[in-house]
């Protein structure tokens, strides 16, 4: 039998791409170009685009497409379903990300990137006098409370703070657990809570979960934070609500035109920015190296991956 060909959609780290030699030849996808060179799996990262077009050019001899990362929302599940392709993800980003939305939180409620841009100035007193707000003890909103959002609320209880979760539908048991209440609607969430964290899946029903409405229910000086998919928020509208100073301030790991940044999010002192790197400990991305080789030893031995999405 002939020795399997990965496709991988972008250069991956030198450990990575000697990890998958181990399945057989690594060959590097060019998604623009005419001719798709045959493969048996192509690996894509959580920020690499694989819509219905490309899926539709595949070689027929690619039976899987190995996503690294949790969320695949940048896969059409539904063009690879048709073709019969197996789409698997790597579910081992869960308190890696958790830290990061709970350091994003506090970086931007103590406006810890302007202060420290003040000092790296020289201007000790501009950066002394950037007044936050506190933490412990505030009201958190959770928006999806899989995972994630389940990791982020109990590093909430730790900061003696009250959680609120919004969703399709009530974790009874995980709510218990964490002492956290279900909101039925959104609005009721973004209501109540002084800080408000993004931790939902990207889908068509998201798409703008906040927008110039939905921001506008914030309370006065809310904070808000999304860790979860750029395109939750729309940035014009939050641009927006910046400007007419209705938000204590923004923590940003993901961008709606990622890695384009609407140049105006870098006006505010209130804005911390980061690119995308929830998963990004040297620890969590070997996790998620061996996850992906899990999947596509699973695929390859059996015809099925360990973590399958479709
Ligand atoms: C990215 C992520 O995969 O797991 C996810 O869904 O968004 C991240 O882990 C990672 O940042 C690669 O760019």
């Amino acid at each position: 039998m002939s020795k399997p060909i990965i496709l991988v959609i972008r250069q991956l780290p030198p450990a990575m791409m000697a990890a998958l030699q181990q399945f057989g030849d690594v060959r590097l996808l060019d998604p623009s170009a005419t001719e798709i060179p045959a493969g048996t799996v192509l690996v894509s990262s959580a920020v690499d685009p694989v819509p219905a077009a490309l899926i539709g050019r595949l070689p027929t001899s690619v039976g899987l497409i190995a996503n690294i990362g949790v969320g695949y929302d940048n896969i059409d599940l539904t063009a690879a379903t048709q073709r019969g392709i197996a789409v698997s993800n790597t579910p081992v980003v869960t308190e890696d990300t958790a830290d990061l939305v709970f350091a994003l939180l506090l970086a931007t409620c103590r406006r810890l990137s302007a202060s420290e841009r003040h000092l790296r100035d020289g201007n000790w007193t501009a950066g002394a006098s950037q007044l936050g707000q506190r933490v412990h003890g505030k009201r958190l909103g959770i928006v999806g409370f899989g995972a994630i959002g389940q990791a982020v609320a109990r590093r909430a209880r730790g900061f003696n703070m009250s959680v609120l979760y919004h969703g399709p539908a009530p974790s009874p048991d995980a709510a218990a657990a964490l002492e956290a209440r279900f909101c039925p609607t959104l609005e009721e969430l973004l209501r109540e809570a002084d800080i408000v964290s993004l931790n939902c899946i990207l889908k068509a029903q998201t798409r703008h979960l906040m927008n110039a409405e939905t921001l506008a229910m914030l309370k006065p000086g809310a904070v808000l934070i999304n860790a979860g998919r750029g395109p939750l928020v729309d940035e014009n509208a939050l641009v927006d609500a910046l400007r007419a100073g209705n938000l204590g301030g923004v923590g940003l790991d993901v961008f709606e035109f990622e890695p384009k940044v609407t140049p105006a999010l870098l006006e505010f002192d209130n804005v911390t920015l980061l690119p995308h790197i929830g998963s990004a400990t040297g620890e969590c991305r070997m996790d998620m190296a061996r996850r992906v080789c899990a999947n596509i030893g699973q695929f390859l031995q059996h015809g099925v991956p360990l973590d399958r999405c479709n």
